[in-house]
């Protein structure tokens, strides 16, 4: 019987290996189911992140997997990218989380996810809260790297939080994409 699932792609590095650096080469792929244990610690321990529950992390790394993307050092997960094609319109990837191990961080390892995760989409979507500097600039620096438009607005109010202490979600909206020539 042939896997119900298809094989999550192997992507090869987006990246060109660190050159006169001193860094271990970073490998961005599809996570293995398994690594959404990996993704769901990175999330834990990254200072920012609503944390789900690692079961919705360990699904999404089986069934989510193409729209997925870790980064990986030595044989470590050192970042990850949760994402989805949004199913009343798949062209756009709607990014949910992005974490890098604070040990990794400023290397571009975000932007590769997100660039490696984005390619083939029309449009990318993620929802940001105003006071995350880093993820501002992520997105921001991807819409000018692709030349595209970033428009925001909100996604959730605070009050449509059913629990207390959840501030607003706001919504960026990039595109539309060029496609990128190979
Ligand atoms: C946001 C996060 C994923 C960025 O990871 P990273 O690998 O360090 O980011 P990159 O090195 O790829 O940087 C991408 C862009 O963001 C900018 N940036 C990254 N961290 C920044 C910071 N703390 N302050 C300002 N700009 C920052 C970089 O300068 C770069 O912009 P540039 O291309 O204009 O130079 C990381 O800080 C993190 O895990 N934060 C905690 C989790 C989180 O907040 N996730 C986002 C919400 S889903």
């Amino acid at each position: 019987m042939p896997p119900a699932t298809p094989a999550a792609p192997r992507v090869p590095s987006a990246a060109a290996p660190d050159t006169g650096s001193g860094h271990p080469p970073v490998t961005v792929r599809a996570p293995e189911p398994a690594e959404g244990a990996d993704m769901w610690r990175l999330a834990r321990d990254s200072g920012a992140l609503d944390l789900n529950t690692s079961y919705a992390y360990l699904l999404l790394a089986r069934d989510f997997a193409r729209t997925c993307r870790v980064a990986v050092v030595d044989g470590e997960v050192v970042g990850f990218l949760l994402g989805y094609r949004r199913p009343e319109e798949p062209s756009t990837l709607f990014v949910w989380q992005v974490a890098v191990d604070p040990a990794q961080r400023g290397r571009r390892l975000a932007a590769r996810l997100l660039a490696d995760a984005a390619a083939g989409a029309g449009f990318v979507e993620a929802s940001i809260t105003a006071d995350n500097t880093a993820s501002q600039r992520l997105f921001e620096s991807f819409a000018a790297e692709r030349g595209a438009p970033l428009v925001r607005s909100e996604l959730f109010a605070a009050a449509d939080f059913p629990d207390a202490g959840h501030e607003t979600e706001g919504l960026v909206r990039i595109g539309p994409l060029e496609p990128i020539e190979s």
